[in-house]
């Protein structure tokens, strides 16, 4: 507080408020099949009697393999015409990181919100997977200073994390997630139906968000995951929809309930095993996805709760065979890369995140599985150590 004593200061008025945030995470299939109703109820919510415009960004690789998608939206929106309006038809994103690598799609996305008149009342409504989601949700934020946004995830990682939360970006400067807002969504409904058309390498990828999430929080889902890995490894609907409910719940519970949902501490729990995972995505150009960057970001910090006294010997196999029988490769050559002075260029990972969060560095690590634990500081012998590990282990 300042000091009002001091001779500069006349006087200081506090302002203080706060608001409080609500939103719907449904899960449903055949969300556009007209006889369902997610969607028409998610966007009369609050204000039941009116007739609510949104709009539609698909991205491109969720409308080429559901060609009947849009004409889809069409005629829900027809058969809603009580309560809901399709402006103008659904656009096109182009999908995967290359959506938030573009400095070109933010302006677009900007252009078309303009040109189809969306409003702080209207509805910006994204479809894809979770790159997409973060740029056309970052668009939506910004433009009228936040208007209304409504995701449907399309990947398991997105149904499972990422577009369940709360934060949206693009990356800029060669920098991950660099430029982004937090700004909860209106609503999230997650179809299993789009699963359908994933790609096994996708629907494996999301499945490290789901080991991550229990691994810091919930000892009995990582049981449940030892105990039907074969049949996720198969992709077994039911075991994938339980896979990211669970997920999505622990998730939900940490943004709600684990007391800084804006992220402005230091710590970031969500992020376990991403400070690697961001500096290999980046190393390898994204040749590896988030997903299986995660999966081996995980298992680095597994090896490292391990040998710095953290974690019980042992539990970092254990962890290990979890992924390997998911199908997740745990490891990279990009791992053991070294820049011009021979130092490793991972662990420039842990000064962007350092400099990302500013404040103390805080990275979580495993205490226990299920039990997530703060360090301030991690040792880089030791890191290499686990990187050596990780190696015998591939
Ligand atoms: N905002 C957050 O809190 C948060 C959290 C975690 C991850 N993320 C971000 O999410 C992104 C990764 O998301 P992702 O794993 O969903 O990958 P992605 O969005 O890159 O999608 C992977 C690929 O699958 C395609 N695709 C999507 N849905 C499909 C479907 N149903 N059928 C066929 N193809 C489909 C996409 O076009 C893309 O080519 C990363 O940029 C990551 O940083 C954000
Ligand atoms: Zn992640």
């Amino acid at each position: 507080m300042l000091d009002q004593s001091s001779s500069r200061v006349d006087d200081v008025r506090l302002q203080s408020f706060s608001v409080a945030y609500d939103y719907p995470v449904v899960f449903t299939q055949g969300a556009f099949g007209q006889d369902n109703r997610c969607l028409a109820d998610v966007l009369t919510r609050r204000e039941a009697g009116k007739r609510h415009r949104f709009a539609v960004f698909v991205d491109d690789r969720v409308i080429s393999s559901n060609p009947d998608l849009t004409g889809q939206i069409a005629a829900y929106a027809k058969a809603h015409a009580g309560h809901a309006e399709l402006i103008g038809v659904p656009v096109a994103v182009a999908g995967g990181e290359a959506s938030k690598n573009d400095p070109e799609v933010v302006p677009r996305l900007l252009s078309q919100l303009s040109e189809l008149a969306i409003d702080r009342h209207s509805y910006a409504i994204a479809i894809g997977g979770g790159a997409v989601l973060d740029a056309v949700g970052y668009a939506a934020s910004i433009f009228h200073r936040g208007v209304r946004h409504v995701r449907f995830p399309t990947t398991v990682l997105a149904q499972c994390d990422s577009g369940v939360g709360v934060k949206n970006a693009v990356n800029s400067r060669g920098l991950k997630n660099l430029i982004g807002t937090f700004s909860p969504p209106w609503a999230i409904i997650n179809d299993s139906d789009f699963l359908e058309t994933l790609p096994p390498r996708e629907k494996r990828a999301g499945m490290a968000e789901a080991v991550k999430v229990a691994l810091i929080r919930d000892h009995d889902f990582f049981l449940w995951l030892e105990d039907n890995a074969v049949a996720l490894a198969r992709f077994s609907p039911p075991h994938l929809n339980r896979l990211i409910k669970s997920s999505a719940e622990l998730h939900m519970r940490q943004i709600g309930a684990g007391g800084d949902p804006f992220e402005s501490g230091s710590a970031r729990p969500l992020d376990f095993g991403h400070w690697s995972a961001h500096k290999l995505e980046q190393l390898t150009k994204n040749a590896i996805s988030h997903g299986e960057a995660v999966g081996i970001g995980v298992a680095l910090d597994a090896r490292y709760s391990v040998i710095s006294g953290l974690l019980a010997k042992r539990e970092d196999e254990r962890i290990l065979r979890l992924l390997k029988q998911l199908g997740f490769v745990l490891w990279h050559d990009a791992l053991k890369q070294t820049d011009s002075q021979g130092r490793l260029s991972l662990l420039q990972g842990l000064a962007d995140f350092r400099e990302h969060l500013g404040g103390e560095l805080t990275i979580t690590q495993l205490a226990g599985i299920g039990r997530g634990i703060e360090v301030h500081a991690m040792n880089p012998a030791l890191i290499g150590d686990s990187i050596a590990w990780l190696a015998e282990q591939a």
